[in-house]
């Protein structure tokens, strides 16, 4: 975030002192507002111009591979060479490795499939650009501290049970007045904002320290942020019981120590440790006025 604020200033600095800025960092006003994706725009630029400029880049993958086929094998990292300058969406898989698992299905992220761990960082693959620079190798392993199914494939069974269990969707005890729609005004609607793009990656939840510890208790920052996006909803008519559910077990909410991995991670540039503190600040407010 800060990063971008500095490259915008130094942009800025240089049009007024008359020095032209390179125009390649200022081409991305559409993802104003969204300092991940202006990241991965930036470095796919940068990938673009060392490609073009060469016959060959030879680039080296590090993958995970781990199968239940073979149960008495330990998982291992796979070293995969690509050239970058033929290169396209699935090129290992389906021209070296037909044998590597990970999922996948919209490559825009949308779907929130593709969620693995890329160099370090939790992040959906479709929308991370290859890093060019070949003196050192781009690392892909499974989401942390899940179990695996294969390779890059985690076991997301308790994250979706998690999910079920906050009851994502609108809860009324009347028909709509017009009988078709709960309406609701521009200004409510944009409470929503940076809630409902959520995409259910589970990047956040899994780059948690405290769901990495208490995953069967604490709901994770994914579906705690989707737990708000009810909340935050001026049509839903259960916000305290839905506030009362997440707080019965403290264990369910307040395992969230504002650590902030989550939101240092989230792919789409959502922050879903602002939405668990308001979370936390609606239930303190709600528990005083009954007190
Ligand atoms: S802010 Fe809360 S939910 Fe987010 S990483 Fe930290 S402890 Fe986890
Ligand atoms: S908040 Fe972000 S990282 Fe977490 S599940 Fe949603 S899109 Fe993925
Ligand atoms: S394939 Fe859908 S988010 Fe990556």
């Amino acid at each position: 975030m800060s990063k971008s604020w500095i490259r915008r200033g130094f942009n800025r600095v240089a049009r007024i002192v008359g020095r032209a800025a390179d125009p390649k960092k200022e081409n991305f006003p559409v993802l104003e507002g969204h300092p991940v994706a202006q990241q991965h725009a930036e470095v796919a630029v940068e990938t673009h111009d060392t490609v073009r400029k060469k016959d060959q880049v030879l680039k080296e993958f590090k993958i995970y591979r781990w199968s239940p086929d073979h149960l008495n094998n330990k998982p291992y990292l796979h070293s995969y060479f690509v050239d970058l300058s033929n290169c396209g969406p699935m090129k290992i898989k389906a021209e070296d490795d037909s044998s590597l698992s990970y999922r996948r299905s919209c490559r825009e992220g949308i779907c929130g499939s593709c969620s693995m761990n890329i160099d370090g960082t939790n992040t959906v693959a479709c929308l991370r650009p290859i890093n060019a620079d070949t003196s050192k190798p781009t690392t892909i392993t499974p989401l942390p501290h899940m179990f695996v199914i294969k390779d890059l494939v985690v076991d997301l069974t308790n994250f979706y049970q998690q999910y079920k269990l906050i009851e994502p969707w609108l809860k009324t005890t009347k028909p709509p007045k017009d009988g078709r729609e709960y309406r609701q005004s521009p200004s409510d609607r944009i409470k929503l904002d940076g809630l409902y793009e959520c995409i259910l990656c589970a990047c956040c939840t899994t780059s948690c320290p405290s769901y990495w510890w208490n995953p069967e208790e604490f709901l994770g920052p994914a579906d705690l942020l989707h737990a708000y996006r009810w909340i935050a909803d001026s049509r839903d008519e259960f916000t305290e019981p839905r506030l009362q559910a997440l707080t019965d077990d403290h264990t369910r909410l307040y395992r969230c120590r504002t650590i902030k991995n989550c939101t240092a991670t989230c792919p789409k540039s959502l922050n879903p440790a602002d939405a668990i503190n308001k979370m936390k600040t609606r239930h303190l407010v709600s528990t005083s006025r009954k007190g």
